[in-house]
């Protein structure tokens, strides 16, 4: 990840006085998220991604020498209580469910953040340093790891504050409620299903919750 992150910024933003940042970030996730999620290395996979799945069908099912660091290796080699293999249908909806959730909300939340730090420059002066502190730790050519970033405490709550102002998402998700309870007027019984959408849950804005505007101006 770190080399991958090193040759996008060299190459793709680096030489330039500008940057398109939505889709230089959505490339950038992508491809780490294909990388992480199914050994490739490139943005482009559909057609890539046949191609390991029937070497991986060949090699890996049949002989189970099958690299199973990455998610589609352990999923090709991973079979039901039946012994039986999981299903190609079921794997790829598995893979493509994966590689959305990783990489749109990272892409959203990295573009979110690179807006928020150009309109608070202070906060952006801030990070800077923070980075270069970690830089300077640094032999030449020494990768970042995860360490570090443990370290970096006020670019870690940059983000926080960021996920807080913006939601990455417009989804949600389904829950079944397990007692009767009241919302507002609403009387909602037990056993109904309830649709909670994230940009509008409102709690992370809550005034109530946040009395101060944003941390980032403070
Ligand atoms: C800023 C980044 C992210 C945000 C805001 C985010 C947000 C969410 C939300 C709100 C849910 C629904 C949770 C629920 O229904 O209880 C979810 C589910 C999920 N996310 Fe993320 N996500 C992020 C990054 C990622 C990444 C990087 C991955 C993969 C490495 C990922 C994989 C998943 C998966 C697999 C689920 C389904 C979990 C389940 O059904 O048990 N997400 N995410």
């Amino acid at each position: 990840m770190d080399s991958m992150a090193r040759e996008h910024l060299d190459n793709l933003w680096a030489p330039f006085n500008e940057a398109r940042v939505y889709p230089l970030t959505k490339e950038f996730t992508f491809a780490v998220s294909g990388r992480l999620f199914i050994g490739q290395h490139s943005g482009s996979l559909s057609p890539e991604r046949r191609k390991i799945e029937m070497e991986y069908d060949h090699i890996g099912r049949n002989d189970g020498e099958a690299n199973c660091q990455d998610l589609l290796g352990r999923l090709l080699m991973a079979s039901d209580e039946d012994g039986k293999f999981i299903k190609e249908k079921d794997i790829a909806i598995t893979i493509a469910g994966i590689l959305l959730a990783s990489s749109y909300t990272t892409n959203n939340t990295t573009t979110s953040l690179v807006s928020h730090l150009a309109d608070h420059p202070h906060v952006y002066e801030k990070v800077y340093q923070e980075h270069l502190e970690i830089a300077k730790s640094k032999r030449t050519g020494e990768r970042f790891i995860w360490a570090d970033l443990q370290k970096m405490k006020y670019s870690w709550n940059t983000v926080c504050e960021t996920l807080r102002l913006t939601a990455p998402g417009q989804g949600g998700g389904f829950r079944e409620v397990i007692d009767d309870f009241k919302f507002e007027s609403f009387n909602i019984p037990r056993g109904w299903k309830v649709r909670y959408i994230v940009c509008q849950t409102g709690a992370h804005l809550g005034s109530l919750i946040y009395n101060f505007l944003c941390c980032a101006r403070h």
